[in-house]
């Protein structure tokens, strides 16, 4: 039976269900047991501080976001020839999801299906990574979703440093304009480049980092940052969805999001 496109049944509640899928996606195999079945108090589950920041923020509102973010995909990104990354594209890869998301994960670069479509994680990766999305009680449309570089390398080859370089102003444009209250990164160029570190993805991961930038105001700002394996390699490596999990349950945390109660 294949993780999360089963669950067909419509008798067990919200948040029983979500500890299910959780159980199968990172390869738990635990039962549920009956305090597992009790509904939490006040009722179903619920996104306790709201799924996305509120209509405004400061000065800068959700439809500025959205005008800002697309400025920079259709002025910018679309003819970006900064590096040779462009040269066998056949569409850049800018983001998805929503402007003003709490939630930010950040890839690598784009591959086969993502190039095709112009989308970010629309390959095996994005279907292990929206199910990684749903486990933590959100949507694909809550979260914003983005990579390095905007372009597929040839073969599916790492970005080299040149046009990781061309390429990294636009993503932290990105993150000044969405200004997520929590970073994902995804595997580790992503955690490596954000973090500015050399230090391995098996080190950094498991605990929070601050990722520095410069907000939209100018000043000194930071955003914490959870590094984690990249669904990539989590297709490869099954053993390590555990490790992920704790990382994304630390993020539920953070972000008082609920957690699946055992
Ligand atoms: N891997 C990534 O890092 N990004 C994508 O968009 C797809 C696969």
């Amino acid at each position: 039976m294949k993780p999360f496109t089963s669950m067909q049944s419509t008798s067990k509640p919200q948040h029983v269900k979500r500890l299910l899928q959780a159980d199968r996606l990172f390869g738990m195999t635990s039962v549920p047991t009956p305090s597992v079945l009790r509904m939490p108090a006040g009722g179903g589950a619920t996104v306790a501080g709201g799924s996305s920041k509120g209509a405004s923020i400061g000065a800068v509102s959700v439809e500025s976001k959205r005008m800002q973010l697309d400025v920079l995909d259709r002025e910018h990104v679309k003819g970006c020839k900064k590096c040779r990354l462009c040269e066998g594209r056949t569409n850049t890869v800018f983001g998805d999801g929503d402007a003003n998301a709490r939630l930010m994960f950040i890839g690598e670069g784009p591959g086969f299906d993502e190039d095709k479509q112009g989308v970010p994680f629309v390959g095996r990766a994005g279907q292990l990574l929206n199910k990684m999305i749903a486990a933590m009680g959100l949507t694909r449309e809550e979260v914003y979703i983005c990579n390095i570089v905007k372009c597929r390398p040839p073969n599916n080859r790492d970005p080299a440093a040149d046009e990781v370089i061309a390429c990294t102003p636009y993503l932290h444009e990105q993150v000044r304009i969405v200004e997520p209250e929590v970073i994902v990164a995804l595997g580790s160029p992503a955690s490596k480049l954000l973090l500015d570190t050399q230090t391995s993805i098996g080190r950094l991961r498991g605990q929070f980092h601050d990722y520095h930038y410069t907000n939209l105001s100018g000043e000194v700002s930071s955003i914490s940052l959870m590094p984690t394996y990249h669904p990539a390699y989590l297709l490869r490596s099954p053993h390590e969805k555990k490790k992920t999990w704790d990382d994304l349950q630390m993020v539920m945390k953070l972000m008082g999001l609920p957690l699946p109660q055992r």
